[in-house]
Order: C-alpha cells, then sequence, then structure tokens
C-alpha cells in the first residue's frame, strides 16, 4: 500500500531542484500531485519526466509566479474547485537572489525575497487551511534552511528562511487541536540548479564546507525528510525543524 494513495498535495516550486524531487517522491507514493512554478518550460518537461518515471498519470503543474498574490489566489482557486481540499501542503519555492549584508542589499531585492520565500508561504497557507480546518486533518511542510538558523553575509535570505521556522512553530501551535500538523525541513548544501555551479567550481565542495558525511546533499535526501514529515509516521511530531545538512550544523 503506497504512503499516498488518494491523498492531494501541492508543492510550490516544484519544477527543479529539490521541488522537483519532493513532487517526484509523492508520485511514487501515490498521491494526485500539483505543482506550480514561474516556469512553464521546465514544469512541463517535470510532468512528463516524473510520469514517465513514476507512471502515476496524477499530476498537474500550473504556471504560477509566487512572487504575484493574485497568481497565488488563482492557483489556490484552481485547486479548490477541483480537488476541494488538499492534504499535504508544500512550501518549497525559495529564491536567494544576492549575498549581502542589511547596508547592501536593495529595499526591491528585500521585498522580492520575502515576497517569493514568506509572504507566498502564508498566502498558500490561508488559502488551503480553511478546508484542512473543516476535514480536521492536513499537514502542512515548508521548506526552510540551515541559513535560517543564522547566516554570515546573506541577511535578506537567512532572514526569511528564519522567519519559515517561526511560522512553523506558531502554526504548529495554533492548529494542533484541529489536527493539524506543521513541520519544517532545513537543508544543507543541496546540488540543485541554484547551487550547481558554485559545487562544480570546487575541487570537493563537501571537503570544503567540512560536511561530515563528506558528500554533498541530494534533492531525495530533502524529499525523504518530506515524505515522512508529511505521514502518518510523523502522525505525533509537529512544529519540528528537521535539520538535513550531513551532519554540518552539529558542530566540530
Ligand atoms: N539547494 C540548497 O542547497 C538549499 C539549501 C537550503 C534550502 N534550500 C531551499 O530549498 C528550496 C528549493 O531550492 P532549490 O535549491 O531546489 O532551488 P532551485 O533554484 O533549484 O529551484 C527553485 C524552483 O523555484 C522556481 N521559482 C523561482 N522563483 C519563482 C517564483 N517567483 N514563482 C514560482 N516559482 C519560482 C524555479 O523556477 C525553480 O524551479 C528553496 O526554498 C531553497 O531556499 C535549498
Amino acid at each position: 500500500m503506497k504512503k499516498f494513495n488518494n491523498k492531494n498535495v501541492l508543492v510550490s516550486g516544484g519544477a527543479s531542484g529539490i521541488g522537483k524531487g519532493i513532487v517526484q517522491a509523492f508520485a511514487l507514493e501515490g498521491a494526485t500531485v500539483y505543482f506550480a512554478d514561474i516556469n512553464s518550460e521546465m514544469g512541463i518537461n517535470t510532468k512528463k519526466d516524473i510520469t514517465s518515471f513514476t507512471g502515476n498519470k496524477k499530476i498537474e503543474f500550473i504556471r504560477t509566479d509566487f512572487s504575484c498574490q493574485q497568481d497565488i489566489d488563482n492557483l489556490i482557486e484552481q485547486i479548490l474547485g477541483k480537488a476541494g481540499f488538499i492534504d499535504v501542503l508544500v512550501n518549497n519555492v525559495g529564491v536567494n537572489l544576492r549575498s549581502g549584508n542589511i547596508l547592501e542589499h536593495s529595499n526591491e531585492e528585500l521585498s522580492n525575497t520575502f515576497k517569493i520565500n514568506l509572504y507566498s508561504y502564508i498566502y498558500c497557507i490561508q488559502g488551503f487551511l480553511p478546508a484542512m480546518i473543516k476535514r480536521k486533518q492536513g499537514s502542512i511542510v515548508n521548506v526552510s534552511s540551515t541559513m535560517g538558523l543564522g547566516a554570515k553575509g546573506f541577511t535578506a535570505y537567512s532572514v526569511s528562511k528564519g522567519s519559515i521556522i517561526t511560522l512553523t512553530k506558531a502554526l504548529a501551535l495554533d492548529h494542533a487541536t484541529d489536527n493539524i500538523r506543521v513541520n519544517a525541513v532545513a537543508p544543507g548544501l543541496i546540488a540543485t540548479p541554484s547551487t550547481g555551479a558554485w559545487i562544480d567550481q570546487q575541487e570537493n565542495a563537501a571537503e570544503m564546507k567540512g560536511i561530515p558525511l563528506n558528500r554533498v546533499g541530494r534533492p531525495d535526501d530533502i524529499a525523504n525528510a518530506v515524505i515522512f514529515l508529511a505521514s502518518e509516521q510523523a502522525s505525533y511530531i509537529t512544529g519540528h525543524v528537521l535539520i538535513v545538512d550531513g551532519g554540518l550544523s552539529v558542530g566540530e
């Protein structure tokens, strides 16, 4: 029996990288998977790849710009119109526009980072939570980052990712009595299109970063953690931030 048979799942930013890995993992577990991304070409190709790899035909791509509230409203309306509710919301979309401290970031950079990395999570939650509350059932998994625990030289990104940890805990407490669990994953260094160029430039990125498990992470490392947190096996876990970083944040 597959873990997510007859379950509706939405993954934001699902066309590539970690999001694609998460879409694939839910597809393998039998879910109906909606995924949304700004990149139509990549979204269409990802749908094709995952359908043929998993044999699951219940995968739908909806083009969405998560920096635009109207687009997010349309996404919510389309999914609720079709499915009525979702069982699992995975807020994954995220951008790290530029390194910099608070004096170096332009207000536009700050605003775009928070729109995509924080507000899109909030808007999706506001859109899907009422049906979850009504059904007294639901699971939300937010993708944060180990940089959300504190990072030097990436103020916009790290503040946005830290806010996701606080959002996760606040929601977990507010909606525990509605039987809605809210958790987060905090990835370390994962090989995706957004990190690939930097990783490729290093002789040994894992060694250079001092990752104890001595390898860079893969999207499926994060997808496995998301599947666990969303599943019945984690039914007594809420408000948790699962760090998936090969041991990097443990210390020397
Ligand atoms: N890769 C890492 O090392 C790492 C580490 C920690 C956390 N994360 C987090 O994991 C998540 C996924 O990261 P990734 O490395 O897979 O990124 P990625 O850049 O490979 O993929 C992000 C996806 O989001 C989409 N996207 C970007 N802006 C969008 C927008 N405005 N609207 C809709 N879609 C948009 C892109 O088209 C892309 O498909 C992000 O939240 C990121 O912050 C990544």
